[in-house]
């Protein structure tokens, strides 16, 4: 095996876009990754053992319990040994179990053993797509286990049906799956110190001011920096299970703490998190009763931590701030790049329902402090991640350049 070559364990569910896999697996061949295909129980009712056999010219897995298995069980030989971890298509049922952590055959338990990255390429009936339960375990797999989704399609479906649940081109998945590796190592050696999600400010044991921030765009640079080779620190208010450092925090006093003690040995800032301006002057230690009177809460500023890190930041650090705007949004953008004497601001527009908060889609300006403007189009987060990301590494290089000049 070449350096680039990947071990690339493909799982593949009952669904009829299986035996798209054949093509895939000579594609992944010709590229020289060693592919090992782990078929579910009921994958084997839509494609043929023997054939995948030897397109991938491995054995093909489906038994917990194979005596074909070396030293250790199959299922951790099988984790241990990916490097990356594919499954298409993935069925409803496999987007359920994998959220829920079901170890019920050899592919589930594969998941939950791997350190490995995962991708996931579903492919069902329109409705069973758009089901509430389907869309919830996808955004668990998403944004708690940082798997990599390649959504599903439009199109004419096989079971009649028209509309989103027709897996993603074979082409495209390749793309996502190896386009990630030729990014990999732009950004070795520097440690990105990212912050995600809206602060919580304690009124009371109860109660607390909050915003309406997911953490998903911060959540989603920091996988993005991660899978390009920085040592990532998450500083968020979203809990998440991640393979890099994440520091759960509540409070922006809280959050100012962290990203001070952090910042000083990072060689970047990204301040993805919304952090409350305001907290109670007086957090009150026992629950607030109610009384047949309006309460009033005296709110105190709360520190800026943009500002704070941009004032302190030296040359070679890179410091990258969100800005979320209503109205002006280029304008205000503009005056907070230049206020907190920042490398970069994302401005976004948080009146638009189709991007920003909870949804999983955003669009964005970028401006540089030397004047640069780019327009992101609405596309999902991490693509933007992936934008955010090279672009760090992009201003890394210059300030290289700079230094030999
Ligand atoms: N920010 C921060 N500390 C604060 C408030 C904001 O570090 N107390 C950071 C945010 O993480 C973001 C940037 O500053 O990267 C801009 O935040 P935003 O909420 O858009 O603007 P504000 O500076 O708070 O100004 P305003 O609320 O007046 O728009």
């Amino acid at each position: 095996m070449s350096n680039n070559s990947k071990n690339i364990v493909l799982g593949i569910c009952a669904g009829i876009a299986a035996y798209r896999m054949y093509d895939l697996i000579n594609e992944l061949k010709k590229l020289n990754h060693n592919v090992t295909v782990v078929l579910t129980h009921d994958a084997k009712n839509f494609v043929n053992e023997l054939t995948l056999k030897v397109l991938s010219s491995n054995n093909v897995y489906s038994d917990m319990f194979d005596p074909k298995a070396q030293s250790k069980p199959m299922h951790i030989e099988l984790a241990d040994k990916a490097d990356i971890v594919l499954v298409a298509p993935a069925t409803a049922d496999f987007v359920a179990k994998a959220a829920g952590g079901i170890c019920d055959e050899l592919l589930t338990s594969i998941l939950i053993a791997t350190k490995a990255k995962v991708y996931v390429a579903p492919a069902m009936n329109v409705n069973m797509w758009n089901h509430f339960t389907t869309q919830k375990n996808v955004e668990t797999l998403v944004t708690k286990l940082g798997y990599t989704m390649i959504p599903p399609e439009d199109g004419d479906l096989a079971c009649g049906y028209s509309g989103i649940g027709h897996i993603a081109s074979n082409e495209k998945i390749l793309n996502v799956i190896l386009h990630k590796d030729s990014e990999a190592g732009l950004l070795s050696g520097k440690k990105v110190l990212i912050t995600a999600g809206g602060t919580r400010e304690q009124i009371d044991p109860v109660r607390y001011i909050g915003n309406k921030s997911s953490g998903k765009m911060g959540i989603a640079i920091a996988d993005v920096a991660y899978d390009m080779g920085a040592e990532v620190v998450l500083v968020t208010t979203t809990p998440c299970d991640r393979p890099y450092q994440v520091i759960e925090v509540e409070a922006a006093q809280e959050m100012q703490e962290v990203v001070e003690a952090e910042f000083d040995n990072s060689d970047a800032l990204i301040m993805a998190a919304a952090v409350s301006d305001f907290r109670p002057m007086v957090v009150s230690k026992q629950k607030i009763k109610k009384k047949n009177e309006d309460v009033t809460i005296e709110l105190t500023r709360n520190p800026d931590i943009l500002e704070i890190i941009g004032r302190i930041k030296k040359d070679h650090q890179i410091v990258i701030g969100f800005s979320a705007e209503s109205e002006n949004l280029e304008k205000n953008a503009k005056e907070k790049l230049v206020k907190k004497k920042i490398d970069m601001i994302i401005a976004n527009d948080i009146t638009n329902k189709d991007i920003g908060f909870s949804s999983d889609n955003n669009s964005v300006i970028l401006l540089t402090k030397d004047g640069g403007k780019e327009t992101l189009p609405r596309q999902p987060k991490v693509q933007i991640a992936r934008y955010i990301c090279n672009k760090l590494a992009e201003m890394f290089n210059n300030i290289k350049e700079t230094r030999k000049v």
